[in-house]
């Protein structure tokens, strides 16, 4: 039996938290399905929390390997300020040196996220209620292991001592064992909305889902 263990986030763990983080980005497998630069989307959606605010962040490991992770951000307003002063301008500047590269699914993604977002598909929350967020991802070969679970109870009790009154995160009607695990933790459905994108894509309804869990009453 491996040795399983949930531990905070070191600086080391930067490399594997990235990569596991493209692996799992397409609904739990690689995220060149829909965008073919992981450095793009790594900059734009994790580099946030390993550079901002790496102590909401904890990892999972089998015998010593990184192996899982879960990315916390206490206060989703700062989140959001340091996404456009300094996350957004980083990436603008990589992205006329260069440094990306975006081809045809990558420009189609993009285009189905503009459409949503116009289309108001997108999930709303109550930032003085559920201030704090998370994103969790397990490698494919760990999963069942109790990793996620033990990820949720470790930031989950973090956030209680630091007396946070709630938490939410954002997923899809197809992350169904996520939507399990969210809902055995005691999160309730706080928004749900049809996305057309992921609907063609798939050829099946689906649902961006909000949920959230308050820690104080
Ligand atoms: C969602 C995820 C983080 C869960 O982590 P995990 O380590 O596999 O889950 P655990 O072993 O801790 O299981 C906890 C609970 O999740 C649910 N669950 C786990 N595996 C399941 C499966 N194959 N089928 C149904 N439910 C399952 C169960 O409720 C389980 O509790 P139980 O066994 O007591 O019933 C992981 O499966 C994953 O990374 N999936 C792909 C990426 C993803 O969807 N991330 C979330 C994006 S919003």
């Amino acid at each position: 039996m491996p040795n399983l263990v949930i531990r905070p986030y070191q600086p080391a763990d930067r490399q594997p938290v990235f990569r596991i983080g493209a692996d799992t980005a397409f609904f739990g497998a690689p995220i060149e399905a829909y965008m073919e630069d992981r450095n793009a989307f790594l900059d734009a959606f994790y580099a946030y929390y390993t550079d901002q605010e790496p102590e909401h962040t904890w990892v999972a490991c089998a015998d010593g390997e990184v192996v899982g992770f879960l990315a916390g951000c206490v206060d989703t307003r700062v989140h959001n300020r340091k996404l456009l002063r300094v996350i957004i301008p980083r990436l603008t500047g990589n992205l006329l040196r260069g440094k990306y590269h975006f081809g045809k699914r990558s420009l189609q993604y993009f285009g189905g996220q503009l459409g949503g977002l116009l289309r108001r598909e997108f999930t709303h929350v109550d930032l003085d209620t559920f201030p704090a967020h998370l994103h969790i991802n397990v490698e494919s070969a760990w999963r069942g292991y109790k990793l996620g679970q033990r990820l949720m109870e470790a930031y989950l009790g973090q956030l209680r001592a630091l007396g946070i009154t709630g938490v939410y995160l954002d997923t899809t009607s197809l992350n169904e064992v996520a939507c399990r695990l969210y809902e055995k933790m005691g999160f309730r459905l706080l928004d749900a909305r049809p996305d057309r994108f992921w609907a063609k894509w798939f050829g099946h309804p689906v649902d961006n889902r909000c949920y959230g869990l308050k820690l104080l009453d």
